[in-house]
Parts: structure tokens; sequence; C-alpha cells
């Protein structure tokens, strides 16, 4: 794993009991999140270079800093090592896509980490959907609400409340209807209560019309107190449903096993199987849409679009 921060000690609390898959070692270069890990038993290096000289590995889980997302990944790759990148891919759709390439041209499996997809509901609902047991899908409303704001030194790389949260529910909602972007319109809050966030603003929404009429709102904030809460409701002429994926009662366990089984999934496509998660061609498109929500809603876009 390359990056030890807050999202790689999720991913550290997700593998621990898997049967399938093992973080053998850690790169960390900031010292106090190292010797933390180190105080777990696990081998942690100041570089990639020097973790890929020191440790057999199967493939890297990427979880740095967004900006740095493609440059770790495309050493990564020259290394000769498959990629399972968090979300989202780096800011720049272009960069992602090249990746993309360079990834099928070495025959390496890339994919992005976008969790939902191993949610059991949501692999049920997507399921359902596609044998029209819905009927007609005429509204999908996707919304996460964090209990409370990163802090701001995160916030200020983050690129964004839509590059950084909404792109989750963007790729749900393609993965879930198989139905692009047509039309949107996208609001925020228009301030945020830590001044040194920049534009990652504490809530913002927006209304989307995809390819095949469905309508779909997307629901952010970054207060929700008791704990974070993620839910889905789908409105259709023959049914509807209506779940939270996570909530205050369940706490960061559904994110875990969703977690588990991604790495699990992402080790069965590096031994051959047909991949099941993102690929940097599908993150391209949640990337473009996220910048163009945020353009939408007139917050400054941090990073190449
Ligand atoms: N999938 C999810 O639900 C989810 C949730 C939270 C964060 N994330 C993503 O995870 C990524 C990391 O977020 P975070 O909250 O853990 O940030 P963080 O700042 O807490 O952790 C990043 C870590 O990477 C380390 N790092 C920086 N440069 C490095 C390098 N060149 N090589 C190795 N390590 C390096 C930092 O020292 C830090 O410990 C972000 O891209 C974020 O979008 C995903």
């Amino acid at each position: 794993m390359i990056g030890g921060g807050r999202m790689g000690r999720t991913h550290l609390r997700a593998l621990q009991d898997s049967k399938q898959v093992s973080i053998a070692a850690v790169t960390e270069p900031f010292e106090a999140s190292a010797a933390g890990l180190r105080e777990e038993g696990l081998p942690v290096y100041s570089t990639a270079d020097e973790m890929f000289a020191k440790t057999a590995l199967d493939g890297v889980l990427i979880a740095v800093p967004t900006p740095q997302h493609t440059e770790t990944t495309r050493h990564a790759l020259e290394a000769g090592l498959p990629v399972l990148c968090e979300k989202p891919f780096g800011l720049s759709p272009d960069t992602a896509r090249e990746l993309g390439k360079l990834a099928a041209g070495k025959g390496l499996a890339l994919q992005v980490g976008y969790w939902r997809r191993f949610v059991p509901e949501l692999v049920s609902l997507r399921r359902d959907l596609a044998e029209n047991k819905y009927g007609a899908p005429h509204l999908l409303m996707c919304s996460q609400w964090d209990e409370a704001p990163p802090p701001a030194s995160f916030r200020q790389h983050s690129g964004g409340i839509y590059i950084d949260m909404g792109v989750h529910e963007i790729d749900q909602t393609l993965w879930l209807l198989d139905q692009d972007f047509v039309d949107f319109r996208a609001q925020a809050f228009p301030s945020t209560e830590d001044p040194d966030a920049h534009n990652d603003v504490d809530s913002a929404q927006a209304l989307a019309m995809l390819a095949a009429g469905t309508s779909t709102v997307i629901s952010l904030g970054r207060f929700y107190q008791g704990g974070d809460v993620v839910s889905v409701q789908l409105f259709g002429s023959r049914g509807h449903t209506s779940f939270d994926v996570v909530s205050p009662d369940t706490g960061e366990q559904p994110q875990l096993t969703a977690l588990k089984a991604q790495a699990e999934g992402f080790a069965r496509h590096v031994g051959g199987e047909a991949p099941q998660g993102t690929s940097a061609e599908e993150a391209a498109r949640v990337l473009e849409l996220a910048h163009d929500l945020t353009e939408a809603a007139g917050i400054a876009v941090l990073g190449a679009p």
C-alpha cells in the first residue's frame, strides 16, 4: 500500500481478516504515521522504490492524496505492478484516460476504488434495475452527508466537494442505471464554516437528466451529527426502494465490508478474472462530470480540467 494516512488505515482495518489479500508493506513518508504503522508490525518504507525493491508484491493499493494519484499510479505501472487506486483517480480526466491506456498496453490491471460497487444492496439494486423489476426508473436520489468536515489541510487539495465526495454518487448513478448525464444544474452553499477549506464548500446539490430520461438528485454535505450517512432512493413505475448504505447506526462496517470485497475482487482480476470495479476510462468520465457540476455550481475548479 502506498499512503498510510486516514484512508490507508481504513483499508488496513477492512483487510485485517481477509484470507485472500494482505498488506505486505506500506510506503509512508510522514514519520509520525510511519511509526504508528510499524508499531502494528508492518514493514514501512519512506519511498515506493524502496518498498518495490524489498518486497515481493502482487499489486499496489494507492491511498496517497488526490493530486498524487496519477503520478503514483504511473510509477507503479512502470514498475510492472497492477494498481488499485483510491478515488477520484487524480484531478484530470485526460491523465486518467492516458493511464488506462498505459495499463492496457502493459497488460496490467488498473482499477479505481469506488467501493459502492461492492455493497451487496447496491449490487442487488443494479441487477433488479437491469431486470426491469422497478419498471421505468423515474428518479434516483443519492445522498452523502459526512458527520463532520475533514481537516482544512485535506480540503485544500481534495478538488472540492463534487470531486472529493460527489464522485461516489456520480459513479454509483452511472453504474446503477447505465445511463450517462445529458443535462444538469448544480448549486452549492455559498460559504464554508472553515475559511481555510478554500473551494471545498460545506454542502452542494445537483439535479441531472440522464440519457433515458431518468432524473437524478445528488445531495452532498459535510455535517450530519451522529455519524456519516449514505442513502439511496429509487422511484420506478413498478416499484420503489429506499435504504441507507451507511448510517449512524451502522458506523463504518458497510464500508469496511465493501472495501474488503473490492480488494478481493481486484486480486481475482489480477489473477485473470473479469474486472468488477471502476475502470480508468469510467473514472475519467466521472471526473469530467464532477468538474462540470463544480463549474455549474460556480465553485472554482482546482487542478487541471
Ligand atoms: N473511498 C473512500 O471512501 C475514501 C474516503 C476517504 C479518502 N479517500 C481518498 O483517499 C486518499 C487519501 O485520503 P486520506 O484522507 O487518507 O488523506 P491523508 O492525508 O490522511 O493520507 C494520505 C497519506 O499519504 C501519504 N503520502 C503523501 N505523499 C506520499 C507519497 N508520495 N508516497 C506515499 N505516501 C504519501 C501522507 O503522508 C499521508 O499519510 C484521497 O485521494 C481521498 O480521496 C477515499
